[in-house]
């Protein structure tokens, strides 16, 4: 009998980690039915639509509609929802992918229902709860039967809460899997001559956490430390719509429009994006995923947060944390233009071959177990 999969997405970054596991699935249609639920978190073209097709994802099988609200609600309204989807579907296992609100919702309604459930990039932590998303890693990872790794600090962290060494896999990250898959493609973007834009003489800014973009108090020294780097070099801001929404709240839209050398435009899609990053000088992020891509790419990302749940970009790769240190953000752009930056190795097993061996421990259920 096939194993029935439910894979969900909800957010950007959800999507460009399940494609490679769509793909994958693609070659075992003997052994799985795999339908993609799509809970409607994110639902902009630019949010959403875009990476399906930039990724050649297959459309989802089942859209849950839930948009935009609290967290209570929002969580709320995609477990009312799933639940009618897992009712009607009866899987024998979901898939879900990264530390969102829709992984969180449908990994309790899952296990309610006694289904089992796989999580890819478990055991990331950040050690800091007023981020909603280790909330999301935390409860998600306490629930699921099979967890998948992307870096060794997940296997430490997972050991030191207790959970079972068997039902814990190192295999990778499939957000590398999704970038190597995609360099062709990537080089043939155009968005630098949109732009116009020099390859290695500008910088990549992308900011939406809630600790960065959502007081005034924040704001205010966010744009303070982008005056100061717009006097080295031009950054370009892919502007995320919980961002532009809170510069317009704190009334901050005409001070970012007047800045010289910072260049605001809309969320970019996955191609266009990898593009902009691949071919930038260095980034500026407090985002979970960009911190692992610039490592792959070899370009240096300097981390506005106090943490980071992926230790190895920073121990092996180009990351550097910075925080909101004005002092600390100058000076690594001075050693990052004078050309004194880490240059970085790729971690371990991120190889474009993570979705592979997910789907081998499935078919298996043994594969090989990495003892922790
Ligand atoms: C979510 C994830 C975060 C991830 C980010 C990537 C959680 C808790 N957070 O944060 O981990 O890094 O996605 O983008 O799940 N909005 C739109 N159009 C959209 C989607 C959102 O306009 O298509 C606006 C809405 O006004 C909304 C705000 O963005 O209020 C925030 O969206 P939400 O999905 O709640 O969280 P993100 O901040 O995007």
């Amino acid at each position: 009998m096939k194993k029935r999969i439910l894979i969900v997405a909800g957010a950007r970054p959800n999507f460009v980690k399940i494609a490679p596991l769509m793909r994958e699935f693609k070659k075992h249609k003997r052994h799985f039915e795999v339908l993609l639920v799509h809970t409607g978190q994110h639902y902009d073209f630019e949010m959403s639509d875009v990476f399906f097709q930039n990724l050649r994802i297959p459309n989802p099988d089942i859209y849950l509609d839930v948009d935009s609200a609290s967290h209570a609600i929002q969580t709320a309204k995609i477990m009312i929802a799933f639940e009618s989807t897992v009712l009607e579907q009866k899987p024998d296992l979901i898939i879900v992918v990264g530390d969102v609100n829709s992984t969180l919702a449908c990994s309790l309604v899952a296990s309610k229902m006694n289904i089992e459930i796989a999580h890819v990039e478990a055991g990331l932590r950040s050690f800091d709860r007023t981020m909603p998303e280790e909330v999301n890693r935390m409860v998600t990872d306490s629930l699921s039967d099979y967890l998948f790794v992307s870096e060794r600090s997940g296997l430490k962290n997972l050991k030191s809460e207790g959970v079972n060494s068997e039902k814990v896999y190192f295999v990778g990250n499939v957000m590398i899997d999704t970038l190597s898959d995609n360099l062709e493609i990537v080089d043939q973007s155009d968005i630098l001559n949109k732009l116009r834009l020099t390859a290695n003489e500008y910088s990549v800014l992308t900011l939406h956490r809630p600790s960065n973009v959502d007081s005034r108090e924040t704001l205010t020294e966010v744009f303070d430390i982008l005056t100061s780097i717009s006097r080295e070099i031009k950054i370009i801001y892919p502007i995320h719509p919980r961002t532009k929404k809170m510069i317009k709240e704190h009334n901050f839209s005409g001070r970012f429009k007047k800045l010289d050398n910072l260049l605001i435009v809309d969320p970019l899609g996955y191609i266009d994006f990898a593009k902009l990053v691949k071919e930038s000088k260095f980034v500026i992020t407090d985002s979970g995923g960009i911190q692992e891509e610039s490592t792959f790419l070899r370009v240096p990302c300097l981390t506005m947060r106090e943490n980071t749940e992926r230790p190895i970009t920073i121990e092996k790769g180009t990351n550097y944390l910075v925080g909101r240190d004005k002092t600390k953000i100058l000076s690594c752009v001075k050693k990052i233009l004078n050309g004194k930056s880490k240059k970085g190795s790729i971690p371990e097993l991120w190889d474009g071959k993570t979705a592979e061996r997910i789907i081998k421990i499935l078919l298996t259920k043994e594969g090989d177990l990495i003892s922790f």
